[in-house]
């Protein structure tokens, strides 16, 4: 079996540097071609640096947006859009306002939508995905507990966007920035296993030495639902951008 390629840099500063000057590039190449390229995106801690580097990119090199479409990961349910945890919020915040993706190619889950209605708009979801003609590029973070997006532990190889029960070790990661675990969403919406891997590319950061442990269960252990990360042990063409901290148990 091939491992997926490990990168490790001192710092979370030239990992992103170089991650979005390739995406940059992919970007450019196909605008240069009349044609669009599909972007998946993360929110959370770890990719804020990296979503500063292609503002950057954007605002002093002249990186246009305009032939970008993009596609989250995931999204809580039960907070209007609004809600500052929000996903939605989050893209908004941290890099949509900064460049000049068209408001129409950008595409989000929603977490407002009564229950009955979720399973639809998962379907269109995956349909808007194939349409667009799948994913180019898919940006990662891991959860304490190897979730990519949020499939967590259990979820099947796979498996499409859906609804989730989000884990304990999830809620409880996520309860200093909603002010408590009581105030987590308990469920989410995200895309799947089986439709982030259909990504032709894959690129998961990690900087911070308590991922370290499970970075290490993702990449040299069995592969196995238990760790959804280790998945991507059996995908063509994933990089892993790792800080020295996050890669110290590999
Ligand atoms: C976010 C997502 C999650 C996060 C993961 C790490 O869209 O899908 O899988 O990437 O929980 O979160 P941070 O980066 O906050 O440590």
């Amino acid at each position: 079996m091939s491992f997926p390629t490990i990168r490790v840099f001192d710092s979370p500063g030239p990992a992103v540097r170089e991650l979005a000057r390739e995406v940059g590039e992919l970007i450019r190449s196909r605008a240069a071609v009349g044609r669009q390229a599909v972007l998946g995106l993360a929110t959370g801690n770890t990719p804020r640096p990296f979503y500063q580097e292609l503002g950057r990119l954007h605002r002093e090199e002249g990186l246009s947006f305009a032939n970008v479409i993009s596609f989250n990961l995931d999204e809580y349910l039960g907070l209007a859009d609004a809600h500052p945890e929000s996903y939605r919020s989050f893209m908004h915040r941290e890099l949509f306002e900064h460049i000049d993706l068209p408001a129409q190619n950008i595409n989000l889950l929603s977490g407002s939508l009564p229950e009955a209605d979720i399973p639809a708009h998962c379907a269109a979801y995956e349909s808007s995905i194939r349409a667009a003609g799948g994913l180019d590029f898919q940006l990662l973070g891991i959860g304490s507990n190897g979730h990519i997006g949020f499939n967590e532990p259990g979820s099947s190889k796979d498996s499409r966007t859906r609804l989730i029960h989000l884990d304990r070790l999830t809620r409880r990661d996520a309860a200093a920035s909603f002010g408590g675990l009581d105030q987590v969403p308990s469920q989410a919406i995200t895309m799947g296993c089986g439709t982030i891997l259909e990504a032709r590319r894959i690129a998961l950061l990690v900087w911070s030495e308590k991922k370290a442990a499970i970075v290490r269960d993702a990449i040299r252990g069995p592969v196995t639902n238990q760790v959804c990360a280790s998945f991507l042990q059996e995908h063509p063409n994933t990089e892993f951008y790792l800080d020295r901290e996050a890669a110290a148990a590999l």
